[in-house]
């Protein structure tokens, strides 16, 4: 590969690829696990731990353009989440080529990937040149921290969300738990604003709700796949729950008819009532810390 596609490259560890798209890719080993990352987005793609089924899912029919996002993985909404009038769909970060700033490896063969947003990028779409970072951790775990600090002169506001695509057997027998007694949005409703009751979430049809004001470790059980994924988070006080279901993975040119059920997002951010100020000088952190282990 030429100069550019080498840069920051630890061989056995972290290697630039590109998929059959020509989109460029990094390959990461740790000593527990294996990933994929394209800078198209900071978006991780793949997170496997050695001898396990992957952690995430991406279509089969995700489209590697550069004007469009991956379908699947952890698309990074930056610097908001949802429709904005005349603008992309949850923000440009994931439509933007992110600089590998920093690799490192540690003895113990975990990695670690630093990430940049551009800050031309900010500045071109009307925000300030803030300095934003998305750090992946890839271990025996799964860890992306979104941090976004100001060292400009003027406030500003945005939301951001790690919205993570799971794999799962099927979405019939998944129980997504740690939500119980939190108010929701249900945007499949109009964003009716409900109270959730049950003990866990039980998927039959479309579902997309934004929990508020909750900032708990959510469990998805997976008794198909016998296993539990647990989503740690820190720096977030809204979790997103969406499987598009038949109908609406029928319209969505890049996912397959036929995927929803072997998927479910549980996002992790601050969005609508709980985006983040930040003053000069300030600085926040959204972190998630992903892993699974064997259920029942
Ligand atoms: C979810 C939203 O976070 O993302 C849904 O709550 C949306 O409303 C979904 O459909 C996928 O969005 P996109 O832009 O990636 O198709």
């Amino acid at each position: 590969m030429t100069a550019p596609f080498q840069k920051h490259e630890l061989p056995g560890r972290v290697e630039w690829n590109s998929n059959p798209a020509g989109l460029p890719k990094i390959q990461v080993a740790s000593a527990f696990s294996t990933a994929e990352i394209y800078p198209h987005g900071a978006h991780v793609t793949r997170f496997q731990q050695n001898g396990e089924p992957p952690l995430l899912f991406l279509s089969r029919q995700s489209l590697f353009a550069s004007d469009k996002a991956i379908r699947g993985g952890i698309p990074v909404c930056f610097p908001w989440f949802g429709t904005r009038e005349g603008a992309v769909m949850h923000g440009f970060a994931r439509l933007t080529t992110w600089e590998l700033t920093e690799t490192a490896a540690d003895p113990q063969g975990r990695v670690k990937l630093i990430f940049r947003l551009p800050p031309e990028r900010l500045v071109a779409a009307g925000w300030p040149p803030a300095y934003v970072t998305l750090t992946v951790t890839v271990a025996e775990r799964l860890t992306l921290q979104l941090a976004v600090r100001n060292d400009t002169a003027q406030a500003f506001v945005f939301e951001d969300c790690l919205h993570t695509y799971f794999a799962v057997g099927d979405i019939s027998q998944v129980e997504i738990t740690g939500l119980k007694g939190v108010q929701y949005l249900d945007k499949v409703e109009q964003f009716a604003r409900k109270l959730e009751t049950g003990d866990a979430i039980k998927i039959s049809s479309e579902v997309d709700r934004v929990y508020l004001n909750t900032t708990g470790t959510v469990e998805i059980r997976d008794a198909k796949w016998h296993r539990t994924i647990t989503v740690a988070k820190s720096g977030s006080a809204s979790t997103v729950v969406w499987n598009p279901w038949q109908a609406k993975a029928r319209a969505m040119t890049d996912f397959g008819d036929d995927e929803y059920p072997g998927m479910v997002c549980v996002e992790s951010g601050n969005v609508g009532e709980s985006k983040v100020m930040l003053q000069p000088g300030q600085s926040a952190a959204l972190q998630v810390t992903l892993s699974s282990s064997p259920w029942p």
